[in-house]
């Protein structure tokens, strides 16, 4: 069978730059060691490798102050430390119909017993959330808006700074969840009017997985929700208040800190942008190629602008886990079907009663080989099922 086409960069990005691999593993033979803790050559060595990452970062979401970029694990782990340390009971919060279970869920958690008020915006039929209807959702007692940049379902980028720019009037904060948009599209808070950015290292960042964390910007606190060691000030009974120790708890990844630095320097190296037009031109070919079969549906695709490298469609007649697994079987090509965590997008899109769609998410590593692979076995899948049905 043809060598793994990998289809579902939306997951995870794989593989990493060569780069990457080859600086965890040199990095972490040489200094693997508990940074911030101890005095000695190594563990400064740790630390500044840790500090490099977390300028680069800033400077990547174009922040002011790296001290408050924190490291954590992934977007989940940020998006929770976000909405719980924001929001109190009493409180209303806004979000949009676009967002993954890392955001929907909290939100459901503290709604249910916690008695946080929760509106979710839907989007509308090209895959976009009007702004307006954000600032319509507003309540006095609305604490915080929290928008998926890119979704991980259609791909499309929203318009976060005018969001973030109704936000300021009424001094609310906003926080963006860019997981798939962080290493795609460019993230800059202060034209962007963003309050926090919750980034996940493994996808287009091209790190490793088990590394992600939050950018607040200054005037913004995120209150304590948890407390531990954080390698200075060993007697204080308390958790620290300055960032970044106030939302770093214990060891950080250190393997992960190193690999994500690895992926930044790469994709600094390439240049985002020309990253991002590459995936984009795979992306249009791959939806012309899909929109030609007959008995493909494609949702939101229609116009690419604005969008990330991702895109979801069904094959009539068949369920989109059978789709994948054809794919899979068939074909040696890896893509994701079912819901991709984000259940009310689908309902949006009507798919949710359906098992949900196919998607394809390109990465840096896809070649134009790889695309028409997919689209002619996607053909193929399609004339079979055309076939059975005796059409
Ligand atoms: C939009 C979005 N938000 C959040 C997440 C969660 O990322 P992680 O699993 O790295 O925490 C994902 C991952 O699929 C995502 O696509």
């Amino acid at each position: 069978m043809d060598p793994l086409i990998f289809l579902d960069n939306g997951a995870t990005s794989f593989p990493k730059p060569a780069e990457v691999y080859e600086f965890m593993d040199s990095f972490y033979r040489r200094f693997g060691v508990n940074p911030g803790r101890s005095g000695y050559d190594l563990c400064l060595e740790t630390g500044a490798m840790v500090e490099q990452t977390r300028a680069l970062l800033t400077g990547l979401f174009n922040g002011t102050d790296p001290n408050r970029l924190c490291f954590g694990y992934n977007s989940t782990d940020a998006l929770n430390l976000i909405i719980f340390g924001l929001l109190q009971p009493g409180d209303h919060a806004v979000t949009t119909t676009l967002e993954h279970n890392s955001v929907l869920r909290p939100l459901y958690l503290l709604s249910g017993d916690q008695g946080v008020a929760v509106d979710h915006v839907p989007f509308d039929g090209r895959g976009f959330v009007d702004p307006d209807d954000v600032a319509a959702a507003f309540r006095k007692n609305t604490r915080l808006v929290m928008i998926n940049h890119a979704s991980n379902v259609i791909g499309t980028v929203q318009p976060v700074a005018e969001i973030g720019r109704l936000c300021r009037e009424r001094g609310i904060v906003m926080a963006i969840d860019a997981s798939q948009s962080a290493g795609q599209v460019p993230i800059d808070i202060q034209a962007m009017n963003v309050d926090v950015v919750a980034f996940t290292g493994h996808k287009s960042l091209l790190g490793p997985t088990g590394i992600g964390g939050l950018y607040v910007r200054e005037g913004v606190n995120i209150r304590l929700t948890r407390a531990g060691g954080t390698g200075v000030r060993s007697a204080q009974r308390t958790h620290l208040e300055e960032y970044p120790y106030r939302l770093e708890y214990g060891t950080p990844n250190v393997l992960g800190i190193a690999g994500l630095q690895a992926g930044l320097k790469w994709l600094t190296k390439q240049g985002l942008g020309s990253i991002h037009e590459r995936e984009m031109a795979l992306t249009r070919r791959l939806r012309d190629g899909l929109r030609e079969i007959e008995g493909v549906t494609l949702y939101c695709q229609d116009d690419l602008t604005g969008h990330i490298s991702v895109l979801v469609f069904n094959v009539d007649g068949l369920d989109s886990p059978n789709v994948a697994t054809m794919l899979d079987v068939d074909h040696n090509i890896a893509c994701r079907a079912g819901l991709h965590c984000a259940p009310l997008a689908h309902e949006g899109l009507g798919t949710a009663k359906i098992e949900g769609a196919v998607r394809f998410g390109i990465g840096p590593f896809n070649t134009e080989e790889h695309i028409e692979a997919a689209v002619a076995a996607v053909a193929e899948i399609a004339a079979f099922q055309r076939k059975k049905r005796g059409e």
